[in-house]
């Protein structure tokens, strides 16, 4: 062992105070990690040695400047390998010696060397007598342990030029402890009852505790991973803010279990096949009896808007007890309790606990399981909210990805079944269920109007069987459970950021998401090139007729007029029945041929600006007349023949242009007082200098901004110059295409 190399340290520091383990190896002739060994072995029998570490550091030749150091310098070998006398030509010398370039250059900054091109081909010529190869000497000193004889600048040019490089190295500087000896007696490990007896323990020297040494596994009770996972639940709930609902009861009455929850005497889940009915007791009779009535009349008439189910419902079925199917029961009970307080206030409950259902064992499926279940209650909650709030729960459970589907619970609407992205499965997997309580539920327990619930649940086995990676449920739950299993699993450290791996991830649903949006905008381009091509084109443009989009007949003539267009003119059923089309549109004699446009105008009476088209078929929604515009323009650009409303076709530079003014159109309808005065006075002094908007032939932004100050109520006040633009544009043929 290192026992004698512990010897020779200590018989060192017995001679010399102190001295450092790189001297003392060296001394010693050991290497240098066999020392720091000893030192480490000695250090653990008590204070005989003290050990301050150090570190510090050297300069180390590099492999290429070990060779330099054996060789000489490359400047040297060129100065070297040129005849005193005669000089060499540059491209014999070049063939000749090693590391050419290098060396030339560095033998030309030492002035050592010259170059003649006076003949024609340069030649190399020695400019000193002799030259001393002093950086081969140097880095021989520095090999040679001498390095303190070589100024530090230097050092640095040769580790710029890859020669030497600077390592730290780690030592110890030693001294004698307070209990120096030279004589290392082994120290006992243990006291025994004879040295206490004879008194010998008072000579011994006892080996010190060692508090970072591994600890044995302590052969108390260790949690169920159920319990694990439950625990890591309960935290995240506790750190959204929500409280715990006391689930001590798993016999329940069907009551709670299911006519609070607005589930139907009928319906199949309270027939026993599902459920454990208690023999003994069998009934429940302390039911609170007003709201018993309440929900006898909520299931079998109705009311809160609701026409209920329209059966006899029986007391007797209710009182019928249970091993309770859901943690839901206990939500209703709380529910009810809340609409119970003087005054009602926003909450947020949990549980997990255990349910009982009777279902047929297999290997996912045991007749009792735990669910977990969350619930807040307040004003006004949506399905918005709900989304939100699963999101941030499950992504606390390192889950990021969800999907929803629509489902049914007799007490929920909407409901949804919550899906997660199993990325070692590569699929989708459902991990719950959730939903907005339903007034038909809420009402009757005496909460206020406009008081929601939203509330999601799901099982505790199935994120537990896949965190501990078990696929057998019975490896878990009950007689056949392996007890080692439940000792050695490790415990539940839910991966809530996902490490590097969720970053990736990350990164990888983004860039999914940036995909999928080329795609669409790729299929989009492609769905506008009509031409050539013998596929059709659909769109459907709705409009608001208080704002006639103008600029879009006047676009749909000259599309009518580059090819085959057929326009047909809808109302939505949200149009009064009163409320006139404006006369004129769509304004487009139908036409057959391929490559046909098909327009469907769809007058609508909705939102603010609901001019929009869908294109190709509900895909996708260009919102807002002047985006419209554009859309069409750019279909127009895409027909044979001239554009004679030109935008991009022009090149970026003049579309620019055009779309700073399609923004002023749209400031024109949509902006204050202030934007519009601003719009007029900037059309008038553009006006006034030029033809149209932008130059001598009309554009898009004509169509567009003629379309916005036409409307009735912006006209009127138009100034003089402006009116006349709008009368010249009206005139123009472009403007008024449809009869030719
Ligand atoms: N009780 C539902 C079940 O058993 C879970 C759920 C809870 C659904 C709350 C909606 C709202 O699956």
């Amino acid at each position: 062992m290192a026992s004698d190399v512990c010897e020779k340290v200590l018989q060192y520091l017995d001679k010399t105070p102190s001295v450092s383990t790189v001297d003392l190896a060296n001394y010693i002739k050991e290497d240098h990690q066999t020392v720091v060994g000893a030192v480490k072995s000695l250090q653990s029998l008590g204070d005989l040695i003290t050990a301050e570490p150090q570190s510090w550091k050297v300069w180390e030749l590099t492999d290429e400047g070990r060779l330099v150091a054996d060789k000489g310098s490359y400047e040297f070998h060129v100065f070297s390998a040129i005849p005193p006398d005669s000089g060499i030509p540059q491209e014999e010398l070049m063939r000749t010696v090693d590391n050419f370039k290098v060396g030339f250059s560095k033998a030309m900054s030492s002035g050592w060397v010259r170059v003649d091109k006076t003949g024609g081909r340069p030649v190399v010529l020695r400019k000193v007598d002799a030259a001393e190869d002093s950086v081969g000497q140097d880095l021989r000193h520095i090999r040679d342990g001498l390095g303190g004889q070589v100024a530090e600048n230097f050092k640095q040019e040769y580790k710029r030029r890859r020669l030497l490089q600077q390592t730290v190295k780690k030592s110890y500087l030693l001294g004698r402890g307070a209990n120096f000896s030279t004589s290392v007696t082994k120290p006992e490990t243990e006291l025994t009852p004879e040295m206490i007896a004879t008194g010998s323990w008072r000579q011994k020297v006892f080996k010190p505790y060692n508090l970072d040494a591994m600890g044995v596994a302590p052969e108390g009770g260790h949690l169920h991973p159920l319990l694990k996972v439950r625990a890591q639940f309960r935290q995240i709930f506790l750190e959204m803010g929500f409280s715990e609902m006391p689930t001590n009861n798993f016999v329940e009455n069907s009551f709670w279990n299911f006519d609070a929850l607005f589930q139907p005497q009928q319906h199949p889940a309270r027939d026993a096949h599902d459920t454990f009915f208690l023999c003994d007791p069998a009934r429940s009779t302390r039911l609170p009896e007003d709201y018993v009535e309440r929900v006898r009349r909520v299931h079998s008439t109705g009311g809160h808007g609701s026409r209920g189910y329209g059966y006899d419902w029986k007391l007797a079925e209710a009182q019928k007890n249970l091993l309770r199917t859901h943690t839901t029961a206990v939500s209703a009970r709380m529910l009810y309790r809340l609409a119970q307080q003087p005054q009602f206030r926003p909450v947020k409950y949990f549980s997990i606990d255990r349910v009982f259902r009777n279902e047929t064992l297999d290997a996912t499926h045991l007749a009792e399981f735990h669910q977990v279940e969350g619930l807040v209650v307040d004003y006004k909650l949506t399905l918005g909210d709900l989304i939100g709030l699963l999101y941030e729960f499950f992504g606390k459970l390192g889950i990021e990805r969800l999907n929803f589907k629509p489902a049914y619970n007799p007490y929920t609407e909407p409901s949804m079944e919550i899906f997660s992205y199993h990325d070692g499965l590569g699929r989708w997997m459902e991990v719950g269920n959730s939903g907005m309580f339903r007034p038909e539920m809420l009402l009757p327990m005496g909460l206020p109007e406009g008081v929601t619930a939203i509330a999601w649940g799901l099982s505790l086995e199935r994120p537990t069987m896949i965190k501990y990676k078990l696929n057998n449920i019975r490896d878990l739950v009950g007689p056949k459970v392996d007890l080692q299993m439940v000792h050695d699993s490790p415990i539940c450290r839910l991966d809530k950021h996902g490490g590097e791996a969720g970053a990736l991830r990350e990164l990888e649903r983004r860039w999914d998401h940036i995909h999928a949006s080329l795609e669409e905008l790729a299929a989009r381009v492609a769905a506008l090139r009509v031409s050539p091509g013998p596929e059709d084109l659909h769109l459907a443009i709705t409009a608001n007729p208080s704002h006639p989009p103008f600029s879009l007949r006047v676009l749909l003539r000259l599309l009518s007029l580059a090819g085959p267009v057929a326009c047909t003119e809808h109302r939505h059923s949200s149009l009064r029945a009163a409320a006139p089309a404006p006369a004129g549109f769509p304004g487009v004699e139908p036409r057959d041929g391929p490559g046909r446009l098909h327009v469907a105008f769809i007058w609508k009476d909705e939102g603010v600006d609901p001019t929009l088209v869908v294109a190709p078929v509900g895909h996708t929604n260009v919102v807002g007349e002047v985006n419209v515009a554009r859309h069409l323009a750019r279909l127009l650009e895409r027909r044979p023949g001239p554009a004679a409303a030109p935008y991009e076709g022009r090149g970026a530079a003049w579309a620019a242009q055009a779309d700073a003014w399609l923004d002023r159109a749209y400031d024109v309808t949509h902006g204050g007082p202030r934007e519009r005065a601003e719009v007029v006075a900037l059309a008038r002094s553009t006006l006034s200098t030029r033809e149209w908007l932008l130059g001598p032939a009309v554009s898009l932004a004509d169509v567009c901004l003629w379309s916005a100050l036409r409307q009735d109520d912006v006209a009127g006040t138009l100034p003089r110059e402006l009116r006349r633009w709008l009368d010249k544009c009206s005139r123009h043929p472009v403007f008024s295409h449809s009869a030719s």
